[in-house]
């Protein structure tokens, strides 16, 4: 924790664009607990994207906890939706990218754990689109079989229309990708992908767009992607990259806008009540 912090301190000074804000999502002991089903049957219709309903158990098992409100992590993600969506709407910004500097550090679970809980807040709707074109994990862990997904737009087998499901959360759609994509990076800087991504942003313009992305260090993917995005938010996994790691991601980041910090599985006190 201590290295993380301090390498975070030097990059910080290095790059004065850097929001230092840090939200502590805890460790598995603590993202366990009990889903209510009630919260799954909210659904509500709409127009075109398909609703599939989600499995309480699957969810837990995949640490997707926000909507479990019984579930202390889940204030974790909402405290880090109120910061997100502070600083976005301050700059009008509309899309934002989870990244991390090298695998595993919980991107997926944190991406998809804020968009339900930014999904939660009156007035917010919320896309998430898993670009993990090496690794997608977001239909994995929400336990999503959909017919269609981002590799059937890719091969033109399905319209952007037919991609969009609906997990029954109000105010939530995601865009999944089923299996890898081979040649990710030059996918992603396709003019495919841009116009995705460009009629993303304008067709639903009032949604926050929340991009799944893979790591930063050693793949080109997130780095390409990052031009069409507003920010970034960084998930680093406490302990597990190292100084350099994090100093190599926050150059590669130096011209995107960092939103902040989100340090997963740290071992953290038990909360006490406030
Ligand atoms: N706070 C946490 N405590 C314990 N385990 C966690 C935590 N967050 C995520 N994990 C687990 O770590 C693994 C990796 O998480 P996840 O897939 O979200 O990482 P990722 O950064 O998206 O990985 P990749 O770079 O491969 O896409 C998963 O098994 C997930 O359940
Ligand atoms: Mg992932």
């Amino acid at each position: 924790m201590e290295k993380i912090k301090e390498a975070l301190k030097k990059a910080k000074s290095q790059n004065n664009a850097i929001q230092n804000r840090v939200v502590q999502v805890k460790s598995k002991a603590a993202v366990s607990g009990l889903m209510k089903n009630d919260n799954l049957e909210n659904s509500i219709v709409y127009a075109q994207s398909k609703v599939i309903k989600l499995d309480s158990a699957t969810l837990e098992d995949n640490r997707i906890i926000a909507l479990n409100k019984s579930n202390p992590a889940s204030w974790a993600f909402d405290s880090l939706r109120t910061q997100v969506l502070q600083k976005m709407e301050e700059n009008n910004w509309k899309t934002i990218a989870i990244v991390s500097p090298t695998p595993e550090a919980g991107k997926s679970v944190v991406s998809i754990n804020l968009a339900i809980s930014i999904s939660q807040k009156p007035n917010k709707t919320v896309m998430l689109v898993d670009f993990d074109l090496r690794k997608p994990r977001v239909a994995k862990y929400l336990g999503i079989k959909s017919q269609k997904s981002i590799n059937d737009f890719l091969s033109g087998d399905a319209e952007l229309k037919d991609v969009i499901v609906n997990p029954g959360i109000p105010k939530l759609t995601i865009l999944p990708t089923n299996k890898p994509v081979a040649q990710s990076a030059e996918i992603l800087s396709s003019g495919k992908i841009q116009e995705l991504v460009s009629e993303l942003k304008n067709r639903y313009s009032s949604r926050i767009i929340i991009f799944d992305l893979p790591p930063l260090l050693n793949v080109d993917d997130a780095m390409v992607l990052l031009p069409q995005v507003d920010c970034v938010l960084i998930v680093v996994g406490d302990g597990q990259h190292s100084e350099s790691e994090i100093l190599e991601s926050m150059r590669l980041l130096s011209r995107s806008n960092i939103l902040g910090v989100v340090v997963n599985r740290a071992e953290v006190e038990e909360r006490s009540y406030y």
